[in-house]
């Protein structure tokens, strides 16, 4: 079924309020499938392509710091379509790291990720601590010229 055939039947009967919810083993393989999952959510957002490209970017960037950091087996990925809008959170039960910390990165070494996914969506919630970290990001679709 196309992300195309899954809007119209959607659109008979509107229920946006239920997350969609990947479980995801902590492996490089499985960036791609976080990310196919953003072109479906952007159509029924109506994103623009470039609105998609983006929010697949801060994704890759999100999923990345879970497989590079967390040293964990398996984290989930959801993804809310709202109104012109997409939510998408990345959820690990890993060690965390102190937010606060970051204020004087980015630098040669790195730490350009979170950087990068600020610039790209409209909102971003960091919650970490050392029971996990949830990121949050709201990426809102550009009104068509
Ligand atoms: N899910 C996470 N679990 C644990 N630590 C994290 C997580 N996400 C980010 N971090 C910490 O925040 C730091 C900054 O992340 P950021 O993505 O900005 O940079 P980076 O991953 O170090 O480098 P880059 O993304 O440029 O390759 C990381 O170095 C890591 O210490
Ligand atoms: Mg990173």
């Amino acid at each position: 079924m196309t992300c195309e055939t899954m809007k119209n039947i959607q659109s008979t009967e509107p229920d946006f309020t239920e997350p969609i919810v990947l479980e995801l083993p902590s492996s490089s393989e499985y960036i791609l499938l976080a990310r196919l999952v953003v072109s479906c959510v952007g159509q029924l957002a109506e994103f623009e392509p470039e609105d998609v490209y983006d929010m697949k970017l801060a994704v890759t960037e999100g999923v990345t710091n879970v497989i590079r950091h967390a040293a964990v087996k398996s984290f989930h990925v959801e993804y809310r379509v709202l109104p012109r809008a997409v939510q998408v959170v990345v959820v690990d039960k890993g060690g965390g790291f102190d937010v606060g910390e970051l204020a004087a990165r980015p630098d040669e070494q790195g730490g350009f990720g979170l950087a990068v996914i600020r610039s790209l969506v409209d909102e971003v919630t960091v919650d970490s601590s050392s029971s996990g970290t949830r990121l949050k990001m709201i990426r809102r679709a550009t009104v068509p010229e």
